[in-house]
């Protein structure tokens, strides 16, 4: 019988302050021997966080955690479409169980939320050559001792961190040691039996299941009512029409209007 392929996370560069710890990583992951699988760098403050759909990730200092995750299976391309499911999942997972009076849910492909407002936002970048996955990059932002009304008034409103959801403090390295453990088990778990082995679970945390809701995707919006994600990582959309459309990138919005 294969072995299971198993993978821990460790931070091996922690830097007080960096621009992106996303690009940082990709620079560093150039070099194989240097950068291994697991190999984690943090950074207490960012200058130039990037976001995903190219917007960009500010957090005052040490209100949260700000870091990066290098991972490099051994698959095509194509099957890495589901890993920025897979690194929501455990992150969700992860806090779950330090905020039990309130529910994580995961809001297709990848933020995290609670009570409807943004606890966590990932980007997760791909390096690739031809049929050849080089690498995989998990950048997460984390809202851990945040108070949402120290940021920008348009965002102030849409955000959350575990204390403003619980009224407790965290301490983010303790937070940083059991999202790491949970990404290293979701990960192996998903090499190991595939994305649809981990759905049924994810499923139980989805935001948008049952809500009407529109998707920007680059080539225009599309509406309908969401009903859960496929085995491909698709966000699944039953239209008014009766059909059901499969979007595979973009951002979903519930509709305030449905509500
Ligand atoms: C989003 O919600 O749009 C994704 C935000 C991802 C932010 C994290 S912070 C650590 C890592 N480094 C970056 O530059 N971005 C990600």
């Amino acid at each position: 019988m294969p072995l299971s392929p198993s993978v821990s996370c460790r931070v091996m560069r922690h830097l007080a302050v960096t621009g992106s710890t996303n690009a940082d990583l990709a620079k560093l992951a150039l070099s194989e021997s240097e950068t291994p699988e697991g190999f984690v760098l943090l950074a207490d403050r960012q200058t130039a966080g990037k976001g995903r759909q190219g917007r960009s990730w500010t957090a005052p200092p040490d209100s949260g955690l700000t870091f990066s995750v290098l991972f490099r299976p051994a698959i095509p391309p194509l099957q890495a479409a589901t890993f920025p499911l897979v690194v929501g999942f455990a992150v969700a997972e992860a806090v779950q169980p330090l905020v039990p009076e309130a529910k994580v849910a995961l809001k297709w492909p990848n933020d995290l939320q609670i009570n409807g407002k943004k606890l966590c936002g990932i980007l997760c970048e791909m390096r690739a050559d031809g049929d050849k996955v080089r690498h995989l990059i998990a950048g997460i932002g984390l809202n851990v001792n945040l108070d949402p009304e120290t940021l920008p008034p348009e965002t102030a409103s849409i955000a959350t961190s575990l204390r403003a959801a619980t009224g407790r403090s965290f301490d983010r390295m303790e937070v940083l040691t059991c999202i790491l453990s949970s990404l290293a088990a979701a990960y192996t778990r998903w090499l190991s039996n595939g994305f649809a082995d981990l759905l049924p679970d994810l499923l139980k945390r989805d935001a948008l299941l049952g809500k009407r809701i529109t998707v920007d995707r680059g080539t225009g919006p599309v509406s309908g009512t969401a009903t859960g994600i496929a085995p491909d990582g698709a966000l699944l959309l039953a239209r008014d029409d009766g059909t059901v459309e499969s979007v595979y990138s973009g951002d979903a919005h519930i509709r305030r209007d449905a509500i």
